[in-house]
């Protein structure tokens, strides 16, 4: 797989990108919060902040192919407008308006403390790739009528943010975490496509891409979150870093022994695969639930 890093500012970057030529686009921009992004300062006025972004969105369109995707992170501030710009002026079709909720974040003390952030997912026109097997999540029971194969995970997904005690936390100040991103490369593409992030941060994106087969392309304007990415693509894989909680979910109902030691080995591959270090939890869960323990297999890949 290939991963390639441009540095500077994104609308430039996009000129060297051809038309109808990426399958997915994940986008986590500059909220205009006003975050300290080193050598760039994310606020600027209203207007101006609705022009960039009509700018970068039309580039996005132009070089998505007939069936991509995009993904784009926002916060509610602006994400309406956003919203009005993927409908409205590009025409493309909406598919869904995800809900990213964590448990811990900033404190209010007069009003509600913010505990979400969206993210919205439109597709170049209604022919698309949708994976839903690979982003299946764990049912409570294993009666005739699920799919034992897993659950829709439905749109609003927990992940909590990485915090400073991650041992894959990088000096940047909103990395994302790897298991949202890696629901949406699964979901949107297949092995040896090409994923585009123009505003990569602390590369996610490339991460996630590199470990999942697929190509990627990161634009960022700091070099120092550049140089951030290269090692963090050079660093050796432990898993990814953040998992959905309902991945741990064992049915309730497994109680011909068969079916359960099938079951279980099945779970791992479908919904562990790459992340390693949530087996220890896993099995806490098999012994909580039924008593037994189950020998450490290490997780097959794939
Ligand atoms: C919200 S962060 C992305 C974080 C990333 N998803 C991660 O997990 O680390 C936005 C990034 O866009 C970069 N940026 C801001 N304006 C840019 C522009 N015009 N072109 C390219 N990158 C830009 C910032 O330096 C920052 O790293």
């Amino acid at each position: 797989m290939t991963e390639t890093i441009y540095k500077g500012d994104a609308l430039k970057l996009f000129k060297r990108i051809a038309d109808h030529s990426i399958d997915l686009i994940i986008a986590d921009p500059p909220y205009n919060l006003g975050k300290d992004y080193g050598n760039n300062h994310d606020l600027v006025g209203f207007h101006e902040y609705v022009r960039f972004s009509n700018k970068w969105l039309k580039e996005a369109h132009r070089v998505l192919k007939p069936g991509g995707t995009i993904y784009v992170f926002m916060g509610v501030r602006f994400i309406s407008y956003l919203y009005d710009i993927l409908d409205q002026k590009l025409g493309m079709y909406f598919n869904s308006w995800i809900t990213w909720f964590y448990t811990q974040g900033m404190g209010k003390t007069r009003g509600f403390s913010p505990r979400h952030e969206d993210i919205l997912m439109f597709t170049k026109n209604d022919n698309f790739t949708f994976n839903l097997d690979d982003i299946r999540v764990p049912q409570k029971f294993y009666r005739d009528r699920n799919n034992m194969r897993g659950a829709n995970p439905g749109n609003v997904w927990e992940f909590s943010h990485i915090h400073y005690s991650n041992k894959n936390r990088k000096n940047h100040p909103t990395q994302k975490p790897e298991g949202l991103v890696e629901r949406m490369v699964l979901a949107s593409s297949n092995p040896g496509d090409t994923i585009l992030d123009p505003f990569a941060g602390s590369g996610t994106t490339l991460r996630v891409c590199q470990q999942l087969g697929r190509h990627s392309i990161g634009f960022e304007l700091n070099p120092e979150y550049v140089q951030i990415m290269k090692e963090r693509l050079a660093e050796p894989f432990p898993g990814f870093d953040s998992i959905d909680p309902r991945m741990k979910r064992i049915p309730l109902d497994l109680s011909d022994e068969e079916y359960r030691n099938a079951y279980l080995e099945n779970h791992k591959r479908w919904f562990l695969a790459r992340h390693d270090n949530a087996l220890k939890d896993f099995h806490e869960e098999v012994n909580r639930i039924y008593g037994t323990s189950l020998p450490t297999l290490k997780l097959k890949r794939g």
